[in-house]
């Protein structure tokens, strides 16, 4: 977590990457973890700090290619996490995920979700499979996790 908070904040600019400000985190850093390197000898990825800006929202969507992914907030006490298993609609119901410090969630990226930041600027530790949701789901990685 220290190294994260480093990175997040060392000079590095974020760069552009699906609508957030992104920094890689380099694979010898998240691989200390060793929950995170058993799931890397399992199904490899790319890990980065996603960025949403201070009073953001980040529209309701599906992702584009990630089938799913694991998370864990680094700071962004005020921001809200949604999902909603319904086709968008003017009203949808949703329900919160809500971030615990230090924890991994994993995450159905192929249901509709969405994030309103109303603090200061949302940093999230998040990883993207290699395989895509062609080849990887939620469900194939709770059963990975599982086991
Ligand atoms: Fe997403």
């Amino acid at each position: 977590m220290d190294d994260l908070l480093l990175i997040a904040d060392n000079s590095d600019p974020f760069v552009e990457y699906f609508n957030f400000g992104v920094k890689l985190v380099p694979k010898d850093v998240f691989l200390k973890d060793s929950f995170l390197k058993s799931l890397y000898e399992k199904h490899t990825f790319n890990a980065a700090i996603l960025l949403i800006k201070r009073k953001n929202i980040y529209n309701w969507h599906i992702d584009d290619n990630r089938g799913a992914s694991l998370n864990m907030m680094i700071r962004g006490d005020n921001s809200h996490c949604l999902f909603s298993n319904e086709p968008l609609a003017m009203v949808n119901s949703f329900i919160e995920l809500e971030y615990k410090p230090s924890t991994y969630y994993l995450l159905n990226t192929q249901q509709h979700h969405s994030v309103i930041n109303f603090g200061e600027h949302r940093l999230m530790f998040s990883i993207e499979f290699d395989e895509d949701k062609n080849s990887l789901d939620y469900y194939d990685l709770l059963t990975t996790l599982g086991s």
